[in-house]
């Protein structure tokens, strides 16, 4: 079979590697793919966003299924355009990737349905929601509607810096057209776990759960990040949580969903707080996570080709999807001064004795070398029967991989652990 994966992250890296373990996969196309991808696929120079292009591509070699991975490319109806061709795809229509695509329409989706989440406000005049936050409760959380790469969310603890949100996203437009609405939420607290799920828009089979660190430096300091690291499974959601989860969030998403005339196929992430009235929804993906899928992949012991197939043919209850009962973790080794602007073009070497599995997210090849080329450079994932022993091994394996400026977290898993020691 020839598939075709869309996009150029370590999200998309560890897509492809988990494909690969299927026999009957011959060729793997990625679009673009990077540098450390290469090693995995094959590289092709259309841009992730390039809906045309992938359609053209994918018709011209005979792709036989496509992956669509990232938010832009499914918000655009880059699955609609690919099944029109006649390409079978994994990932969720246009219609449905709106749950991503749209604060106000997943707010107003979870209240129509009674999913819990944090209760709100939609403003769509500047005017009206600087009056709204002068009396709102604090901390208030100021969301622009749309796509913002990750950063369009702004916790404000004062007044000032509630005001300033606002302004920023509505009359500066800091996210451009994304701010033309804006959701001002409750501030809700409790730990975080990320889920993501398989879905065909009638079942719903979740993967094991897993744990973010999105702050850019340790202890949770700095700046918000896509992601430093992760750990999977996340020790605060327990079997009971689950299935309350399961009950309360995922299958009333999934029927809602359905009964909107918008089936979500493809995987479904669920953001979470386990708050004190019970989990909650802080936000959903219309897609992996990143580096959530990093730590979960590595831990599924179904093939994935198959899962995938299921969800696009609407056979996901019949088909298995098993996760080991072992732990992962991924550490982030990034360009000093991620999130904000940082140098690229290091060689990035790797010494003996690599056990860890090697994500590529930012870098290109030159001249047989494998050059820095982003924020996010590579995850180390580590897989092993404990998590003390799977931090161990990705991060003894972080200190054999060199490149310029190089800077990573050295505390991914350590909130996790200190939940298991109770
Ligand atoms: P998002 O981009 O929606 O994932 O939000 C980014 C981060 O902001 C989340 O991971 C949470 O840590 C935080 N956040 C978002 N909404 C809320 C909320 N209502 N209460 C508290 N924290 C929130
Ligand atoms: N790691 C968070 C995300 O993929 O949105």
């Amino acid at each position: 079979m020839k598939l075709m994966v869309i996009g150029s992250g370590g999200r998309e890296h560890a897509v492809i590697r988990k494909l690969k373990e299927n026999p009957d996969v011959e060729t793997i196309y990625a679009l673009p793919g990077n540098g450390g991808i290469a090693v995995d696929a094959v590289c092709v120079d259309i841009g992730a966003k390039d809906v045309d292009g992938a359609v053209r591509f994918a018709k011209e070699k005979g792709v036989d299924f496509a992956i669509v991975t990232p938010d832009d490319p499914l918000v655009l109806g880059m699955v609609d355009a690919l099944e029109a061709a006649g390409v079978p795809c994994f990932g969720p229509a246009k219609n449905a990737a709106i749950i991503e695509g749209s604060k106000v329409f997943s707010k107003d989706l979870m209240k129509k349905y009674g999913v819990p989440t944090a209760s709100y406000e939609v403003f769509d005049d500047a005017a009206a929601a600087l009056a709204y936050v002068q009396t709102a409760p604090l901390p208030t959380v100021v969301k622009a509607d749309g796509l913002a790469l990750g950063k369009g969310v702004l916790i404000a603890q004062t007044r000032e810096e509630a005001v300033q949100a606002v302004k920023s996203i509505m009359e500066e437009k800091k996210f451009g057209a994304s701010g033309d609405q804006i959701v001002v939420e409750e501030f809700l607290t409790g730990p975080e776990v990320s889920v993501l799920a398989f879905t065909d828009g009638k079942t719903v089979k979740p993967m094991v759960s897993s744990m973010d660190h999105k702050r850019a430096h340790d202890n949770d300091e700095g700046l918000n990040t896509g992601g430093m690291g992760t750990v999977a499974p996340n020790p605060y959601y327990t079997n009971d949580v689950a299935d309350q989860c399961m009950e309360t969030i995922f299958k009333p998403t999934i029927a809602a969903m359905a009964a909107e005339g918008r089936p979500f196929k493809g995987c479904l992430y669920f953001g979470l707080m386990l708050t004190p009235d019970g989990p909650k929804v802080i936000e959903y993906n219309c897609r992996f996570g990143d580096p959530e899928t990093q730590v979960v992949l590595p831990l599924m012991e179904s093939d994935l080709l198959t899962v995938m197939m299921a969800c696009r043919n609407g056979t996901l209850a019949e088909t298995e999807v098993r996760f080991s009962d072992k732990h992962a973790c991924c550490v982030i080794m990034a360009s000093e001064g991620y999130p904000e602007s940082y140098e690229k073009g290091y060689e990035i070497t790797f010494g003996e004795g690599i056990k860890a599995q090697v994500f590529v997210a930012g870098a290109k090849q030159v001249d047989g070398k494998l050059l820095t080329n982003g924020g996010r450079v590579l995850g180390v994932t580590a897989v092993a029967e404990s998590l003390p022993k799977a931090i161990d091994a990705a991060y003894t394996d972080v200190e054999k991989i060199r490149f310029g400026n190089a800077f990573y977290r050295h505390d991914i898993g350590q909130r996790a652990l200190k939940a298991l020691e109770g």
